[in-house]
């Protein structure tokens, strides 16, 4: 069979360039077999315009660096074959992020500004005693603080959240997620009242719609339709005791 010619059209601009306006750019491309989007856009880096940007690092859908979005959804390029897709790609940044030029964007501020908002950190009343034995964590629980752990922090929730594209301070999926992270830990000692000062307003759990586009964004399938609401749920109760 013959392999298809793809046609990339490609978002461009460099913020340090700024009277070169915003543009789509076209880039043809041989398909070869298992090509991927980022071996595609790593191809037309070498071979055709040495100046188009973008990001990645393990190419294996685990560091969430190659983000964007892919004929409009949000996706991991390195994980996205062009096979599944018309000869016709079309690739964009993601939005919500703080554009870096063409297809890089700035998530690793934005997840910074999460952790410290969301306070993510174990929060003990516990004295630290540098000679006691480590303590034992059953495995149910420490399965249960690992599953929201497998977030790459690769952005695809917030980019396709209607929420967080129109309130910046909104703490997405990903934020919501991580809360749920420390709450299911046993040695987190925060309150229901402290958590709700945290995600109890339309910045946090108040401002999420349900209708779970970060769930079908997410690449990594983390559970978040399920994080989500047992987050509201949390929540609803300590408002009502307030
Ligand atoms: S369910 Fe909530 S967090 Fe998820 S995409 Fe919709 S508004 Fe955003
Ligand atoms: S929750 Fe999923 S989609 Fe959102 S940042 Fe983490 S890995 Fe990416
Ligand atoms: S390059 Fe790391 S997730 Fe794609």
């Amino acid at each position: 069979m013959k392999n298809r010619t793809l046609t990339f059209s490609i978002f461009r601009y460099n913020p340090a360039t700024p009277e070169i306006k915003p543009h789509m750019q076209s880039y043809q491309l041989d398909e070869t077999t298992g090509m991927t989007v980022f071996v595609a856009l790593n191809r037309i880096r070498e071979e055709q315009d040495p100046s188009l940007m973008f990001d990645f690092v393990c190419r294996a859908a685990i560091c969430g660096s190659c983000a964007m979005l892919i004929n409009g959804k949000p996706r991991l390029a390195c994980k996205t074959l062009t096979r599944d897709y018309g000869s016709k790609i079309t690739l964009m940044p993601l939005p919500v992020f703080k554009l870096i030029g063409d297809l890089s964007v700035d998530t690793g501020t934005w997840f910074r500004h999460l952790s410290i908002k969301t306070r993510a950190w174990i929060h003990t009343n516990k004295e630290f005693d540098p000679k006691a034995l480590e303590e034992r964590m059953d495995n149910a629980t420490a399965l249960e603080i690992y599953e929201p752990e497998r977030c790459i922090e690769c952005g695809c929730c917030i980019a396709g959240c209607a929420t967080a594209n129109i309130r910046e301070d909104f703490l997405g999926a990903a934020g919501l997620n991580r809360v749920a992270r420390f709450m299911v830990d046993p040695r987190d000692h925060r309150t229901e009242q402290e958590y709700f000062e945290v995600v109890g307003s339309d910045e946090g759990v108040f401002g999420c719609y349900g209708l779970m586009a970060c769930d079908d964004n997410c690449p990594t399938q983390l559970p978040l339709q399920w994080q989500l609401a047992f987050v509201r749920r949390k929540m609803a109760v300590a408002g009502l005791k307030r």
